[in-house]
């Protein structure tokens, strides 16, 4: 074929593909039922003409214009028939695409479509299984926030880091962006000397010698294929401590003790989950603990954890966010949502298995108290998305057409764990737990959708009559919290209450016994506040615990969100200074929410987000842009 034909070819393949969603390719069977891999609605596509299998990165950081400069060279797997593959992209520039051997090939970047970016359609020759594509990222690209020195902890280098998921892998890397596509990765990072590239994958050669320019050069190598939403890269100062032989933690220089201190557990942790749940398959586990406007909790990036720097409360009491992103490493990692409308697959696993791993470290009754304040956050998501009829209360969604974030509540995380719990409390946990570790083998590096995962429980775990009484469908394909819910019930909880009732209704403050009260005894009693609260009473409260000055994160946005119901001005300082000295949307979302409600609440968020809001990553952006209707000024 001619070149410009092969063009034209292109131009009219991206027609096709905006306006006609291909068929469900079938994947082959899996000896259950037949596999249906499910039309993922966020990525362009088409895997079963053509798909990336391998992503090799060769990039430049620069740190004064804000872009990375490079190139992927992808190898595909193609129908003979293909006579083009389409990529994912969302704001990069692509300046040359070639074959393997440097031939060029045609291409065309689609029209911009909300949320999803644009799809590339590269042309294929008959024996083209290798596609290099020279581009360069958006100084805007969304998974990518660089930092400036200021906005790090040693204020001296500046930082870079990104965040792939849900689908902003594309603004950095143009491939097929979709969790049900694996690909295996490499990378080769060139960085200002004096700088140290980490990634989620393993370390390969010698770090940072350097290359022809003077840069420090850093090469990885993820042998696994994975979901291209865990490629993730993280430049600046950083430092390095081992926790066990084969976790350690990397941070800045003046946090990395902290950290490893705080994390000192994490080889029991990976332990008691490899007991439960089989090996632990991907070599090291290391935690990357970022700058403060990491806008996640964490982020179980394989190999590397991402996390924010809130969790070092100093008395390791927040670390079961780590044994979350721990979790990931079977539910998510290994057997992986495949399209986001079953993001509840990833997140309600990993909130089950992650109260599992506390539970073998710290006891039943701590787990237990995880257990019950994930049920109150999973009712509040209930209130949130609208009541028990509301659409988006079922596990399964369809976000077609929507910001896959939107998917992102309390209901795939705690409605997904309660209906494990539920089916615990039906099979009993040896037989759940041995079906745990089979679904994870049997199913490991690959894609899995609701439906399938039904047909391997109804298959390899329940009788007709256990699943007749779980009522699986109703569990996941209807809104509302089912009444067979296995209650949970914490007794150091339900002190907490008791204590919190006779407060409330005027019980003095030199009455609470607090003295042992844990991180999530505080948060319960926080939780249980009233609408209002009188202001003398909070200040008596903050008074006893100084709470406004609490340096444990969770607790001071309980406090903070108590503060601003009731226009409690002592805290409001606190509250300024944590809403511009980190970035985590959890914690920024309720406080503006909040703030939002009144017309002096208004006028405070407005001055504080227009301060801070440039030092916050593009996830957090959009979410508070519109909790307060910003618009550009
Ligand atoms: N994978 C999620 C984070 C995520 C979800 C990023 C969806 C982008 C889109 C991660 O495992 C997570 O759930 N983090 C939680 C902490 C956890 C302890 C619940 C968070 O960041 O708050
Ligand atoms: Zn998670």
């Amino acid at each position: 074929m001619s070149f410009p034909l092969r063009n034209l070819v292109v131009v009219v393949l991206l027609a096709l593909t905006a306006c006609v969603p291909p068929s469900s390719q079938p994947v082959g069977q899996r000896g259950v039922v037949a596999y249906d891999a499910p039309r993922d609605p966020h990525s362009f596509a088409r895997p079963a003409e053509a798909k990336v299998t391998h992503v090799a990165l060769d990039l430049i950081p620069d740190f004064t214009t804000h872009r990375m400069t490079g190139i992927a060279r992808l190898s595909i797997q193609r129908a003979l028939s293909a006579d083009s593959i389409i990529l994912d992209t969302r704001d990069l520039t692509i300046n040359r695409v070639t074959d393997g051997q440097g031939n060029p090939l045609g291409y065309a970047v689609g029209a911009v479509q909300k949320f999803t970016g644009s799809p590339l359609a590269i042309a294929l020759r008959p024996a083209t299984d290798t596609i290099v594509i020279h581009y360069q990222t958006s100084p805007d690209a969304a998974a990518v926030q660089w930092l400036s020195p200021e906005q790090t902890a040693g204020k001296r280098l500046p930082f870079l880091f990104t965040q792939g998921q849900a689908i902003l892998t594309r603004t950095w890397v143009p491939t097929q962006d979709s969790p049900g596509i694996r690909q295996t990765y490499d990378a080769t990072i060139h960085v200002p000397a004096g700088m140290v590239a980490v990634m989620s994958a393993d370390h390969v050669g010698e770090a940072g010698q350097r290359d022809a320019r003077g840069l420090a050069v850093y090469r990885f190598r993820m042998a696994h294929p994975i979901p291209p939403y865990l490629i993730a890269l993280a430049v600046g100062d950083i430092a390095f401590r081992p926790i066990g032989s084969r976790t350690g933690v990397y941070a800045e220089p003046s946090v990395v003790d902290r950290a490893a201190n705080e994390f000192a557990e994490v080889d029991q942790m990976v332990a008691a989950a490899e007991k439960l749940y089989g090996p632990y398959r991907w070599g090291r586990y290391d935690i990357l603990v970022l700058p403060p406007s990491f806008p996640f909790g964490g982020m179980e990036n394989p190999t590397l954890t991402f996390a924010t720097p809130t969790v070092l409360a100093g008395d390791r009491s927040l670390v079961s966010l780590i044994a979350h992103e721990l979790a990931h490493s079977w539910s998510g990692n290994l057997v992986t949502n495949a399209s986001w409308d079953d993001f509840w697959l990833n997140e309600g696993f990993t909130t089950y298995i992650e109260t599992r791993i506390m539970e073998e470290l710290r006891g039943r009754p701590y787990a237990e108290m995880l257990r019950e304040l994930g049920r109150q956050g999973m009712q509040q998501a209930v209130v949130d998305a609208g009541g028990p009829a509301a659409a988006d209360t079922r596990l399964h969604l369809e976000l077609a057409g929507r910001d896959p974030d939107e998917g992102m509540t309390d209901i795939a995380y705690e409605k997904g764990a309660a209906f494990l719990q539920t089916v615990e409390s039906v099979v009993g946990r040896p037989r759940l737990d041995a079906w745990l570790r089979s679904y994870f083998d049997r199913f490991a590096f690959q894609p899995m959708s609701a439906a399938y995962m039904l047909a391997f429980m109804r298959q390899s775990l329940l009788t007709p009559e256990e699943a007749q009484r779980i009522n699986l469908e109703q569990w996941v394909y209807q809104p509302g919290i089912p009444a067979n819910i296995v209650p949970v019930r914490s007794a150091a909880l339900a002190k907490v209450s008791e204590q919190a009732d006779a407060w409330k209704i005027g019980g003095a403050t030199s009455a609470l016994q607090t003295a042992n009260w844990s991180t999530h005894e505080w948060l319960h009693f926080l939780g249980a506040f009233p609408e209002t609260t009188p202001v003398p009473r909070l200040a008596e409260l903050d008074r006893a615990f100084r709470l406004s000055s609490s340096g444990n994160s969770e607790i001071l946005e309980a406090w903070l969100q108590i503060a601003i119901r009731n226009r409690y001005e002592p805290a409001f300082p606190a509250l300024e200074r944590f809403l511009t000295s980190q970035g985590r949307r959890k914690f920024l979302t309720p406080l503006y929410t909040g703030l939002a409600k009144t017309d002096w609440g208004r006028a405070m968020a407005m001055d504080i987000y227009r301060r801070a809001r440039p030092t916050y990553h593009s996830v957090a952006v959009n979410t508070i842009d519109q909790v307060l209707n910003w618009k550009q000024q």
